[in-house]
């Protein structure tokens, strides 16, 4: 554990939200301004998705989800997707070599259109992390929040007669067991890089009280410095 991490600990004014949720963006751009492919951009960002795991389950966040993919993302070029997809396959298989870290692997987002290779990696790393008891790491991957909202009122629907409830005992808390998100805490902190203010379709149910915290740096170059100052700013301390 590193003395910043104990800082924040340390100080009793500060509370760690239990569920941070990430929008990782600017990897393109990163690349860009050091003359790079794209794909460079994304390679150098699966770095910070490491470290900022490893700080946020250190801190104690219960459930962390980084959005890693968009559904609107397929309308990349092709070499860009493909590149992103056999990057997925690598970064699964890594996180479920890190079982021993007791962190919980799951997958949000749509099973169509992924290859049968990244879905068989999925299952494996969720498989092999199932029985930690650490903090959630959720992966929005082929992700889009308007889609598992339909979804879920498709779902509840189709169960209305084998599940015993009827259509007068649909509230809130049911529709949450119908997302991906099902029993974890809503989402108490957005954080978005690369200067973009947007929601783009992420976590729109789950983010309802949540606050947003905004840095123009690019997600390569996220640091733990920029996960405390979002912290801070979700505790609304002056910096
Ligand atoms: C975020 O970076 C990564 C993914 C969406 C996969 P971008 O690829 O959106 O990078 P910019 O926004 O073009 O710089
Ligand atoms: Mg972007």
């Amino acid at each position: 554990m590193n003395n910043q991490i104990e800082d924040l600990l340390n100080d009793n004014r500060i509370k760690i939200p239990k569920h941070i949720a990430i929008v990782c963006d600017g990897n393109g751009r990163w690349a860009k301004s050091k003359g790079l492919p794209r794909s460079f951009g994304h390679k150098a960002g699966t770095k910070p998705i490491e470290n900022i795991t490893k700080h946020c389950s250190e801190l104690g966040v219960e459930v962390l989800t980084f959005y890693v993919f968009s559904t609107e993302n397929w309308n990349r070029s092709y070499e860009e997707v493909n590149f992103l997809m056999k990057l997925f396959i690598e970064f699964f298989i890594k996180l479920g070599n890190k079982a021993e870290k007791n962190i919980k692997v799951r997958h949000i987002g749509a099973i169509d259109n992924l290859s049968s290779e990244l879905i068989s990696e999925i299952k494996k790393t969720e498989d092999l992390t199932k029985n930690n008891s650490g903090m959630i790491l959720n992966i929005a991957l082929n992700y889009g929040s308007r889609s598992e909202i339909a979804n879920a009122a498709k779902n509840l629907m189709h169960n209305i007669d084998t599940e015993n409830f009827n259509v007068d005992q649909i509230n809130e808390e049911l529709i949450s067991d119908y997302m991906f998100t099902s029993k974890l805490p809503d989402v108490d902190l957005i954080i978005r890089t690369s200067g973009e203010m947007r929601i783009s379709n992420f976590l729109l149910w789950q983010s309802a009280k949540a606050k947003l915290w905004f840095t123009n740096d690019l997600w390569p170059d996220f640091k733990y410095d920029h996960l405390k100052n979002a912290i801070k700013y979700y505790n609304e301390i002056c910096l």
